[in-house]
């Protein structure tokens, strides 16, 4: 196993959670350190984001419905960084009808006892509360949250948060948990509010760096490039880099 197994987590849709899965990870690698990132969403953005030719490969669908072995589904996408990605045949897990927690186990099983050289192992989670957010959750022992600064975001936090603390009870265990504001709109007063109550209730949790909205990061999954490849000099590519560093550090606001 990896030393740290990541789950980036947020039932909503469209709070950057591929977003930070992409730049975050390949801040991470560029920095020095082994990461494989694990595309556990059957819409398979990863894939495109960092540019894989044929994305509709096989990848972790057969990992966990088959028994394709995970060694062989790792594909080189940068240096030191590695992706699995999702397969065509994913959206079927969310379908399997047989035993509770033998369906939630199929990712942490996959992992174990393998990926020992890296140092990093990063889960995009699909917007949902279902099967494949639970092998999420199995596998994991940290969790980052992206969250965007809006109030119907806030109220699904507290909705997640009973999620994770069920986990926890069931799979008698304690996350490692942090969050970071994505897509944040420094000039909006609602962020301001937003991030005044996420540091309230999440004390310590919440890492430094803001990850701000810019029309640059919207741009670069079409051109297949992380920002750190597609406008190395930018604002947003040095809101990663340092979002890595205080990812390492466990720098929090
Ligand atoms: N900081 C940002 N600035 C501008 N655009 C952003 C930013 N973060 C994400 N986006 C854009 O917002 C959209 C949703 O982001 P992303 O796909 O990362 O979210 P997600 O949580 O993974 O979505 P889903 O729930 O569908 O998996 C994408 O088009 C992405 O390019
Ligand atoms: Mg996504």
């Amino acid at each position: 196993m990896a030393d740290r197994v990541v789950a980036i987590i947020n039932q909503k849709g469209g709070v950057g959670k591929t977003t930070t899965s992409t730049n975050l990870t390949h801040a991470l690698a560029k920095a020095g350190k082994k990461v494989t990132v694990i595309d556990l969403d059957p819409q398979g953005h990863l894939a495109v984001s960092f540019g894989v030719i044929n994305p509709n490969r096989p990848g972790l669908d057969e990992i966990m419905l088959g028994d394709a072995d995970i060694t062989k589904m790792l594909v080189p996408v940068r240096e030191n960084l590695q992706l699995i990605v999702a397969g065509p045949r994913l959206q079927q897990i969310e379908q399997l009808s047989d035993g509770g927690a033998k369906r939630g186990d199929l990712l942490r099983k996959a992992l174990h006892e393998n990926l020992n050289d890296q140092d990093f192992v990063f889960i995009d989670c699909p917007p949902s509360s279902g099967v494949l957010v639970a092998n999420a959750l199995f596998a994991a022992d940290e969790i980052l949250i992206p969250m965007t600064s809006d109030f119907l975001a806030l109220q699904g936090l507290s909705h997640m948060m009973g999620t994770i603390k069920r986990f926890e009870k069931v799979l008698n265990k304690k996350y490692k948990l942090s969050l970071v504001m994505s897509r944040y709109v420094t000039t909006r007063r609602i962020s301001k509010e937003v991030l005044s109550k996420m540091l309230k209730y999440f004390p310590n949790q919440v890492l430094f760096t803001v990850i701000r909205e810019t029309a640059l990061l919207a741009e670069c999954p079409s051109f297949g490039k992380t920002i750190l490849e597609y406008r190395p000099g930018s604002r947003s590519a040095r809101d990663f880099r340092s979002l890595a560093k205080d990812f390492l550090e466990g720098k929090v606001m």
